[in-house]
Formats: C-alpha cells, sequence, structure tokens
C-alpha cells in the first residue's frame, strides 16, 4: 500500500501526518507501507518542512527534519493507493488535476480515516505554536486510525 499526504506547502500539515504516520505504521510493524508526501503548490519545493513543525513533530517522538518539499505530479496518481489531503481546497485542485478515471484516489485524511465526515486539517501557517499543536492532535488521530483498519483488514484476511 502507498499512502500520499497531500496539502498546500508541504512544509506543515503532510510532512506531519507523513511523520505520524510513519512513527505509527513502524509502531505496529506495518513497515511495508510505504508514505510520502507533496504540495498542491511547488513555492517550497526542495525545502525542508518549516522549523514549528519539525518543532511539534519532535516534540511529539516523531522527526520529519530530513524531508524536502516537492510538488504533486500527475504521475503520483498512478504511484499511489491513495492521495490524501488536508482541506478541501487541496481535494479540489487535486481533483481538477486527476487523470480521467483516477479522481477517486484522492480524499481527505479525515475523511478517509474515518475520523471526521468532511473534516478539514486547518492550515497552521500563519498561525501559532497552537494551531501546530492541533494540526499534530488531527493528523495523529488520522494515523492511529489508518493504522487500526490496516491491522483489522490483514487480520480478518489472514
Ligand atoms: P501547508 O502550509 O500547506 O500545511 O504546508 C502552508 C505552507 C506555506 C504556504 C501556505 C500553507 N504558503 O503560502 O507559502
Amino acid at each position: 500500500m502507498k499512502l500520499l499526504l497531500v496539502c498546500l506547502g508541504n512544509i506543515c500539515r503532510s510532512p506531519m501526518a507523513e511523520g505520524a504516520l510513519r512513527l505509527r505504521l513502524d509502531a505496529a510493524g506495518l513497515d511495508w507501507v510505504r508514505t510520502d508526501s507533496a504540495g498542491t503548490g511547488g513555492w517550497h519545493a526542495g525545502e525542508a518542512p518549516d522549523r514549528r513543525a519539525v518543532a511539534c513533530a519532535r516534540g511529539h517522538g516523531a522527526d520529519i527534519s530530513a524531508l524536502r518539499a516537492r510538488q504533486l505530479r500527475v504521475a503520483d496518481f498512478h504511484d499511489f493507493d491513495w492521495l490524501l489531503c488536508a482541506d478541501a481546497r487541496n481535494l479540489r485542485d487535486l481533483r481538477a488535476t486527476a487523470p480521467a478515471g483516477l479522481e477517486g484516489k484522492a480524499r481527505l485524511l479525515l475523511d478517509w480515516s474515518g475520523v471526521a465526515a468532511g473534516g478539514e486539517v486547518p492550515d497552521p501557517y500563519y498561525g501559532g505554536h497552537d494551531d501546530f499543536e492541533r494540526v499534530w492532535r488531527l493528523v495523529d488521530a488520522a494515523a492511529q486510525a489508518v493504522v487500526d483498519r490496516i491491522c483489522a483488514r490483514s487480520a480478518s484476511s489472514a
């Protein structure tokens, strides 16, 4: 399984989501699940995550400092099983660029994981410490839900 986390800049929410997911996947022994992240925008391509995102993740046990931002490419729709977005704008942008027939791979992270129907992870870029902590709570809840779901599915097909 290959999961791509997507936000606007790929320096705050999606690298935090990738960090939370990687931490929980590895703790559950699900190292065969592949993760990556990308931004719908390319302004920050090549950059490390925002230092506030790095600090927040580190406070929760995840080191995301080595991640580098990149812009979403059309090939991602072929390479990944699911493209999980932070908010409705990301989802709209993704569906607009999806190859015909693959639009359904783009979903909201909180919705797809079962955390909140139609739920969004708000952009913390112009916010402060509490906004980043809120992002972590949301993406980590999604990460836990994704791991539970994969474990339940593996158990039922065993
Ligand atoms: P992200 O946050 O989408 O969670 O990575 C943002 C980062 C940068 C910008 C916007 C949102 N920006 O406008 O540069």
